[in-house]
């Protein structure tokens, strides 16, 4: 797939926002990159403009049967001087993945990444460079056709927008534990569905339950698997491991979960560390079992968004299970600290991750 991208460049930016107080994907830079897709062309017209509305057919397919997909990565600045990507080709690979089961046409990921690269270095200003803050960035596809039939659409549209990020929680600062809430009623996906692909719907299905999690007094939901409502899936916003006695639990890639890419990274850390990783099944009930045995030492969540957010708290219907006494334990820390510190070019990168952006590039 060979594109030239056209760029057209805004000449006064916007005003930056507050970077002390950034939460999640509230503000977004100058400039996004678009794309568009029809049956004719394929992908065509890639090109880099001012970030700003879109104006589209209310019959879009994407507003009524939600074909759509989505990825979530992150620009850090880099304490070795310049910006770096952190696996960028897995999002963009993921993405194809995701675009497959949603019946969208696929793109080439090294093209993508590239294009990225191109509005990275145009809003570079835009990369916030304090601890703990990096440039989220959203690359997402729509299907676009005017049309009421339930069918695959034949035009669709792709676009990266980027957005300054602190923490994603906003509760606390990235290390302070979350709390969790285990549902055990509805359910998140179930194997032949869509739960492993970044799609909407996947998201849009778990917000009535977030809403019930957050009045019981809890940060995020924790998802069992849909035919036995028993064993661990994940937190939606992220996956989860846990340390039991020792060693290294998290829910095997089951279909229905994410693949995700920092658990991606997490497991093969431990494993660089010595850690024994086992992905397998584990139920709410080995977890409960472990709990009452002094043996669950920590749980954590992974995920771009969320980083690795340590968990204090899980309540299981009349139980809350108190992790670590609700503080960070160490092999948390340690994560966050190892994975953070190759993404902004403070710890070696032993394991290859990181993707710099030269200057060069626009
Ligand atoms: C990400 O971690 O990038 C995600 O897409 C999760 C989303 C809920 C923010």
């Amino acid at each position: 797939m060979e594109h030239d991208i056209t760029i057209k460049q805004v000449t006064t930016g916007k005003t930056k926002p507050d970077y002390n107080h950034l939460s999640f994907g509230k503000y977004f830079t100058d400039h996004m990159f678009v794309m568009d897709y029809n049956e004719e062309d394929g992908w065509f017209d890639a090109r880099i403009t001012p970030y700003e509305p879109l104006l589209m057919d209310p019959s879009s397919l994407m507003f009524h049967y939600g074909q759509s997909v989505f990825e979530g990565l992150k620009a850090y600045t880099s304490k070795k001087g310049g910006i770096q990507l952190f696996r960028p080709e897995k999002n963009f690979n993921r993405m194809n993945i995701s675009s497959d089961r949603m019946n969208i046409p696929e793109v080439d990921p090294d093209f993508l990444v590239d294009a990225l690269k191109k509005l990275l270095h145009i809003d570079r200003d835009w990369v916030p460079v304090e601890e703990g803050q990096s440039l989220y960035i959203r690359p997402f596809i729509i299907a676009t056709e005017p049309a009421l039939s339930v069918k695959p659409a034949s035009q669709y549209k792709l676009m990266i927008i980027l957005s300054p990020v602190g923490s994603y929680y906003a509760q606390s600062d990235q290390m302070s534990p979350v709390s969790i809430y285990v549902e055990d009623e509805y359910v998140r996906s179930v194997r032949g569905l869509v739960g492993f692909t970044k799609t909407a719907g996947n998201y849009a299905a778990s917000l009535k339950v977030q809403k019930k999690a957050e009045e019981l007094g809890y940060d995020q939901v924790l998802w069992l698997d849909a035919i036995e409502k028993k064993y661990i899936e994940e937190v939606g916003s992220m996956n989860i491991f846990f340390k039991i006695n020792g060693e290294i639990i998290t829910p095997a890639l089951n279909g229905s979960i994410l693949d995700g890419i920092t658990r991606d990274s997490v497991i093969e850390l431990l494993r660089h560390w010595g850690w024994n990783v086992h992905e397998r099944r584990i139920s709410i009930d080995e977890v409960k079992q472990a709990h009452v045995d002094g043996e669950l030492e920590e749980v954590f969540g992974t995920g771009t968004a969320a980083v690795i957010s340590p968990v204090g708290r899980l309540k299981w219907k009349d139980e809350e299970l108190v992790i670590n006494g609700n503080q960070t334990g160490p092999v948390s820390y340690d994560l966050y600290d190892t994975i953070s510190g190759i993404q902004t070019g403070a710890k070696e990168d032993v394991l290859g991750w990181t993707v710099p952006l030269q200057e060069q590039e626009t």
